[in-house]
């Protein structure tokens, strides 16, 4: 690591992202991390939840964004409010539950302040001790701290905490049609999280995270041991046999570089990307009959086609949502340090789709995103060598030169080839233009 401080220092920070490289210390210096936390993580818009785990008044969920803590309430109107979880009186938390109900207001835990669910004070025990002092001119009258910048697309509830750069649907652009085609595979257009979390613990930046979901030139050779062994496993079966849903699900992380080559890979500005634009390793499922007939009443013909017709593959909106929208999972890059990120897989259900459709989903999750999975595993293994080898000294470069072409820069969209680096070069342009832009210096 070199001994370089970047506080206050934008020109070193923008530095270390070249058009077609990135400086080792993006994954391994602290003091970076830190600087994410106040000014990366604060100025981009980040996903805190779905709608469908508040689905009544005074349902909460907690979050922390940029280093922040949040809860995210379905206030009595029916709205999903966002509020700092930090009691207007000496700052405790006000929850500390990951979710649950709160009915009609919270209470903090400490000196029993109340608050309703929009973060308006409510009460306050032995209020005449408030007479005759400037408490009314004072922040803490008025409640918990809002987060003004919060918008749901299609169940998804994303926040931006500070209030610099570009709204919602200017940050996000076409690359929402991924989060369309995810819902519209419901019968009913509405999406749904099916049960808890699974959560695991990365020893590594969160950055080697996020650009690996379109690296597709490490599949075969990553997973070898895991879905290499899945396929031999297969080999000797006829051709018509009926594979076992996990056999499924494995074996398409063994294609070849031809693949993943033609499977394409689209990036859009702000960091955003997705790969599989042609078709994807999931566009081989096997059919559900019964899903593929319920979602033709509900879309027409010609629009259930069009939905299914679209198996993408990983879908990343920088910098911390990720959805696999043709198996309906996700999964959330929660940042700890700079050698430490946890990820949390959810599955959704279909609303109104048999279920087939979640099973498949839920197997996935288990299979290929869980702690638990022998697929996981592998990248794990590949992400702490990573951690460790960067601290080696004589190259301070990671290279990110495949299909590098000027011209990408400053473009609004590309479609490529799937092996191409460029999702990790569009995701570190943005990297660095969200890092410098509350850091002072030119934005
Ligand atoms: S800190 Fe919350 S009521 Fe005192
Ligand atoms: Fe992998």
């Amino acid at each position: 690591m070199t001994s370089q401080s970047y506080r206050g220092n934008p020109d070193a920070v923008r530095a270390l992202v070249k058009p077609d490289r990135v400086h080792r210390d993006l994954y391994i210096s602290q003091e970076l991390f830190e600087l994410e936390q106040e000014n990366f993580f604060a100025n981009t818009w980040n996903y805190v939840g779905h709608d469908s785990q508040v689905p009544k008044a005074g349902d909460y969920i907690t979050a922390d964004v940029a280093g922040q803590p949040l809860i995210v309430v379905r206030h009595s109107d029916q709205s999903v409010r966002v509020m700092m979880n930090r009691c207007a009186h000496k700052g405790a938390k006000v929850v500390s539950d990951g979710c649950g109900s709160t009915g009609k207001f919270f209470r903090c835990p400490y000196h029993a302040w109340t608050f309703k669910t929009d973060g308006s004070l409510l009460s306050i025990p032995l209020k005449n001790g408030y007479d005759n002092t400037m408490f009314s001119e004072c922040e803490g009258s008025r409640g918990l701290v809002a987060v003004k910048n919060v918008r749901l697309y299609r169940g998804f509830i994303f926040v931006k905490i500070n209030d610099v750069g570009p709204g919602f649907e200017e940050y996000f652009g076409d690359s929402l049609s991924s989060i369309d085609n995810m819902a519209d595979r419901s019968p009913q257009g509405e999406l749904e999280i099916a049960g808890g979390v699974l959560r695991f613990m990365h020893d590594c930046n969160w950055k080697m995270v996020i650009e690996n979901l379109n690296d597709t030139m490490h599949p075969m050779v990553t997973h070898e041991s895991s879905a290499g062994t899945a396929k031999k496993l297969w080999s000797g079966q006829p051709a018509d046999a009926p594979k076992p849903m996990a056999v499924e699900q494995f074996v398409p992380f063994m294609s070849d570089y031809k693949f993943f080559e033609d499977m394409g890979v689209r990036v859009y500005e702000n960091g955003h990307s997705f790969s599989g634009v042609h078709f994807s390793i999931h566009s081989k499922y096997s059919g559900i009959p019964a899903y593929e007939e319920s979602l033709k009443a509900a879309h027409g013909e010609e629009k259930a086609a069009q939905v299914l017709g679209q198996a993408r593959h990983n879908t990343v909106y920088y910098p911390t949502l990720t959805i696999k929208g043709a198996i309906q999972t996700i999964r959330v890059i929660k940042p700890l340090a700079a050698d430490k990120t946890l990820v949390e897989s959810w599955s959704f259900r279909l609303k109104g789709a048999p279920p087939e459709l979640l099973q498949r989903t839920t197997m996935y999750n288990r299979l290929i995103n869980s702690p638990f999975s022998v697929v996981g595993h592998d990248d794990l293994a590949a992400y702490r060598g990573i951690q460790r080898g960067l601290h080696a000294s004589g190259n301070d470069w990671i290279s990110l030169h495949r299909n590098y072409e000027e011209s990408e820069i400053g473009k609004r969209e590309v479609t490529t080839i799937g092996t191409s680096e460029i999702s990790m070069r569009n995701q570190y342009r943005a990297w660095a233009r969200y890092m410098t832009l509350t850091m002072g210096g030119k934005a």
